[in-house]
């Protein structure tokens, strides 16, 4: 199956693998997610989550390929794929935007990961003709703020709860985005 999106080395020289999460993903995600700090289940639900339960985990992990894009970073141990980050798009049909959200495990966050998979899920979004790209954030989540910020991202009001910011963003075009995979290719030769 070739739904690699990306391979790197973490800082601390693990190899990490981005791809399409898979059905079969779907038990070492509840695993992971289950290990999340209190402060990262708040961040990326808005809300405190003691426990990720079967169903709130293949409700995250099921997806409509047509109108979703999930993503899932793993890093390899003993022959396992463990999931450590992971990031999503979600359109309508009928409209060109699309509303994005990112979660790094806890250990792996400040390293760059956040950041590699919003710009895939910006590609990928591009790749599909759609023209814009918006995220919920919590007002006092400066991370995924300055995340969005480097990434070309405005930061409005939500119209929604007083703690929650809009971050939104333009896409490039499809033909824009033929052009920025074609150089990016050939600087990975
Ligand atoms: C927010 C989150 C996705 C960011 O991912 P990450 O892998 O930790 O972030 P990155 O290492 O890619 O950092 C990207 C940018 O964020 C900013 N950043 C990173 N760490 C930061 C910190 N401690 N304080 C402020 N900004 C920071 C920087 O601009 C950084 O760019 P740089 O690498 O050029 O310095 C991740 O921390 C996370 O999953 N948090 C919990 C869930 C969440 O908040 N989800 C967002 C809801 S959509």
């Amino acid at each position: 199956m070739n739904d690699i999106v990306d391979r790197w080395r973490a800082m601390d020289g693990t190899s990490l693998v981005m791809r399409e999460m898979r059905p079969s993903d779907e038990a070492r995600v509840k695993e992971s997610l289950n290990k999340l700090s209190a402060d990262a289940r708040r961040n990326r639900f808005f809300v405190s989550i003691a426990e990720f339960s079967d169903a709130a985990v293949h409700r995250l992990v099921a997806i409509d390929p047509a109108r979703e894009y999930l993503l899932v970073v793993l890093r390899r141990e003993n022959d396992i794929d463990i999931p450590i980050a992971g990031g999503r798009f979600v359109h309508e049909d009928e409209r060109p935007d699309c509303a994005f959200s990112l979660l790094v495990g806890d250990p792996w966050q400040g390293q760059g990961i956040g950041r590699r998979i919003l710009k895939a899920l910006i590609r990928e979004a591009s790749r599909r003709g759609l023209r814009r790209m918006y995220g919920h954030v919590l007002a006092d989540n400066p991370r995924m703020l300055e995340l969005a910020r480097a990434q070309r991202f405005t930061i409005v009001e939500s119209g929604q709860d007083k703690g929650v910011v809009l971050v939104d963003r333009q896409l490039p075009g499809r033909a824009s985005q033929r052009w920025k995979d074609l150089v990016r290719c050939l600087w990975r030769r």
